[in-house]
């Protein structure tokens, strides 16, 4: 029996949510899993019921569970908050600290049936693309040291070798499971923080020497991945860039919410949460796209339960349903059959 925290959030976050736990039980009886869920509060919810984003009874359920499926936080109610309790700062920085979620893995994969609604010529996405985007989660400007006053504010870009080296590691042995090359995207023209960065990632290269490793510089990674996406396999690179490389490569896919992603820790536990937020000019009206929470709960299979069986089963039940010309709103194309939140979910639970 494997127990999984549940924190659904705001905005698309809950029906979402439900679509995906629709698929995780027609997985449980398929390949004859067992699932226990524990629900907790999270991100504006949160806050109005618990006064923070973020509640100790949250972390203890999270602490608690094998593995933590994560919707989404925040949302307009709550942008008048001062930043030291701004929604997605104070959950998602909150949760990553807290358990040491270093690794987030982002996929960009373009779906064949899904080729032409990539922003992406025909010419250049026909042949598809397949990459992942491991980000470092835990360093950089988002953890750095903060200064503000009256005329200054400044965040510090401070990565130490250790964190360097982890994420590198990861890298490189994802590589190895995949076309065995990794690219490392920085700024290492101008950013002491870079050169480091480049430099503990060449070091980390020399016991990994079946990949290949070549580097690039973030303004010229975000022309690349349009003009060439196929020639990338890993790319590693620091938390902020990786923040904006990642939106870039998930609209290349289609939209942002088939995007899924997953975030490891040392002791391989993980928080599973789609990369887009949580629309709340969408939410409540059954036409949120949850695939890129169902793909989440696939990557929590196979990262967290090793369950690669089934994870591909999802990813080949969503590619199913895709085929058999089903779409959701953000994906809606000429020919095909517009479908509700709650019917893709369905869909894909059935086709499984
Ligand atoms: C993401 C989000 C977060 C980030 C924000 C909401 C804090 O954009 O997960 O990519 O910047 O990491
Ligand atoms: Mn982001």
């Amino acid at each position: 029996m494997k127990k999984i925290a549940v924190l659904s959030g705001d905005g698309i976050g809950p029906e979402v949510m439900r679509e995906a736990l629709k698929v995780l039980s027609a997985a449980e009886k398929k390949y004859n899993l067992s699932f226990s869920y524990a629900y907790a509060d999270v991100g504006g919810i949160a806050f109005d019921k618990h006064n923070t984003a973020l509640p100790q009874e949250t972390i203890t359920i999270c602490e608690e569970a094998d593995a933590v499926l994560f919707g989404s936080v925040g949302g307009p109610k709550w942008d008048h908050l001062p930043v030291e309790q701004k929604i997605e700062r104070v959950a998602l920085l909150g949760l990553r600290k807290y358990f040491g979620f270093f690794a987030n893995l982002r996929p960009a994969v373009v779906l064949k049936p899904l080729c032409s609604i990539s922003p992406l010529r025909g010419e250049i996405v026909k042949e598809g693309f397949n990459f992942l985007i491991v980000r470092e989660l835990t360093g950089d400007a988002y953890f750095g040291k903060k200064y503000s006053d009256a005329n200054q504010a400044s965040d510090e870009m401070l990565y130490t070798r250790l964190e360097v080296e982890r994420i590198a590691r990861v890298a490189f042995e994802t590589a190895r499971k995949r076309k065995k090359k990794v690219t490392c995207v920085d700024k290492a023209n101008v950013l002491t923080s870079s050169i480091f960065f480049r430099k503990i990632v060449m070091e980390t290269a020399l016991q990994f020497p079946d990949v290949v490793l070549d580097f690039i510089y973030i303004d010229n990674a975000t022309m690349q991945i349009i003009a060439r996406p196929q020639s990338f396999d890993v790319i590693v690179t620091t938390n902020l860039f990786g923040d904006i490389l990642s939106d870039e490569a998930a609209q290349l896919t289609g939209s942002i919410g088939l995007a899924p992603s997953a975030s490891l820790n040392e002791k391989g536990f993980g928080l599973y949460e789609p990369m887009g937020g949580s629309a709340p000019d969408i939410a409540g009206k059954n036409i949120a796209n949850p695939i890129a929470q169902i793909l989440s709960a696939a990557l929590m299979l196979r990262y967290s339960f090793a369950q690669e069986k089934a994870a591909q089963a999802i990813e080949g039940a969503v590619l199913r349903v895709l085929e058999q010309g089903y779409r959701t709103k953000d994906i809606m194309q000429k020919g095909c059959k517009e479908v509700g939140t709650k019917e893709m979910g369905t869909l894909i639970a059935s086709g499984l």
